[in-house]
């Protein structure tokens, strides 16, 4: 790593920062030591030039449309891995050897299943709850029942709960649905890989045998792959930011799914494709698109842009060819919301509002009409989406723990509320 520093004028004097170099994108200026040198704080609200953490993880290029897992590019794991092999490399830093990989997804699988009483705990809930609420419910509630994997500061304990984190969520996501629509819980089957385990337990009942559809339960893999991990986005800050407490990581993770359920982070998929039922024919786009660009419709086109990418979204094309797979193998041609989302890329790919404000279609936008295409309804889109990122949540979670220099996330702010002033008993107000 090389060193260089950045001068800043201020209080008529001046002062000297490290600059720091990583492997690969920008460099940044080491302002920990700004306030006691200058008295003053830097603004950066959205942090949109902030590096919060250094980090081995993930690295985004996204004028370049670039995403690497440990280095590897995401089109890579997503075409020649599995899901389970992304986790590994997201936790450990490095492809698994082939008896890596047979550890790893035996571990994996000895903990798919949940504590019977959890099973119990799910009824408390009313049946029209959304499934994210559910889910934030319950995986903070694994802390009440894994008691043994909650003390940070043993790394066995640590990987433990992220192996269980890793495991459960799917079991806990397809528990969530079916209790939504009211079916039995199904079972983990250990024999099934993660994703056609996944779709098993979200499609099967007991009454019948369910086969799961090798082309489906791929495209579900996929799905798991692109969403794994994004680098320091606001969910996996959030993880970061309650995990600097030394809260446990079932809490943590739940604090992540919090703040994942919001419409412009993991809810954009489902608000992408209420957004195509409420524009319903293609004959209504253009009308959606004038109010997209007018500044005074708050209205948005629901998985379009991104903060990062400012270029086509990596993650996007590989889930755009497997959008056009699930739909060919089941021979899906004429769903009118299907023809309003084909228009509607083609329309904002080539308009020039969303081509100047660099607004391409976003992961969230195909994988939306993907999952609807599996039979998933929009209340489930979020939830497989953290089923996806766990691993990338207690990762980030585990390396920020692991990190010497760690310490409690605290920002400030710039105050703008009134000076100090005497109370006003409530007669004279
Ligand atoms: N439709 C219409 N205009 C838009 C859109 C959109 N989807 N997104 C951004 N803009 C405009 C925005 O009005 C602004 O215009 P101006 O410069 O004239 O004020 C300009 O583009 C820049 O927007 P911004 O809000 O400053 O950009 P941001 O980086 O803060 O926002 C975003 C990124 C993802 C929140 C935003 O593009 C958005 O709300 N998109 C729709 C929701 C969505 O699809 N979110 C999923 C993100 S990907 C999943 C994930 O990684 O979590």
């Amino acid at each position: 790593m090389t060193e260089s520093t950045a001068k800043l004028e201020f209080g008529g004097k001046t002062h000297e920062f490290k600059v720091r170099s990583g492997s690969v994108g920008p460099d940044v200026i080491d302002i920990g030591a700004l306030y006691k040198d200058t008295g003053a704080f830097t603004y950066d609200p959205g942090f949109t030039s902030t590096a919060s953490c250094e980090s081995e993880i993930t690295f985004i290029d996204g004028d370049e449309g670039i995403l690497l897992h440990r280095g590897y590019p995401i089109d890579q794991l997503a075409e020649h891995g599995d899901f389970l092999e992304a986790c590994y490399l997201l936790l450990y830093g490095e492809l698994p050897t082939k008896a890596q990989k047979d550890d790893f997804d035996y571990r994996v699988t000895r903990h798919t299943m949940v504590h019977e009483q959890m099973s119990r705990f799910f009824t408390g809930f009313r049946r029209d709850a959304h499934p994210m609420a559910v889910m934030c419910g319950v995986v903070g509630a694994l802390s009440a029942f894994y008691h043994d994997s909650t003390d940070i500061s043993d790394p066995h304990q640590r990987m433990v709960a992220s192996i269980r984190l890793i495991a459960k969520m799917p079991t806990i996501a397809a528990m969530a649905y079916k209790y939504h629509i009211g079916q039995p819980f199904i079972y983990p089957k250990n024999e099934l890989n993660f994703a056609a385990n996944f779709l098993h337990m979200c499609f099967a009942v007991p009454c019948e045998e369910y086969k799961v559809n090798p082309v489906l339960a791929r495209a579900m893999e996929r799905i798991f792959i692109l969403h794994a991990d994004h680098e320091q986005n606001a969910s996996t800050s959030t993880v970061r930011l309650a995990g600097s407490s030394g809260a446990n990581p079932f809490a943590c993770i739940a604090a992540g799914i919090a703040c994942l359920w919001g419409p412009a982070h993991g809810g954009a998929n489902e608000a992408a494709l209420n957004m195509l039922s409420e524009i319903g024919h293609v004959d209504r786009i253009p009308e959606f698109i004038a109010r997209a660009k007018d500044k005074n419709d708050p209205f948005r086109l629901m998985g379009f842009g991104h903060r990062v990418y400012k270029n086509y979204d990596p993650r996007a094309k590989i889930m755009q060819k497997t959008t056009h797979e699930v739909l060919g193998e089941l021979g899906i041609k004429d769903d009118p919301m299907l023809d309003v989302a084909m228009e509607l890329e083609k329309i904002a790919l080539t308009d020039s509002y969303f081509i100047e404000k660099k607004l391409y279609p976003n992961i969230d936008f195909y994988s939306g009409i993907t999952l609807k295409a599996l039979g998933f309804p929009t209340t489930m889109f979020t939830v497989l989406f953290a089923v996806a990122r766990t691993v990338g949540w207690i990762a980030q979670w585990k390396e920020m723990i692991e990190d010497p220099h760690q310490k409690i996330g605290r920002p400030r702010q710039l105050y703008t509320g009134s000076p100090e002033r005497d109370y006003v008993p409530i007669a004279k107000r």
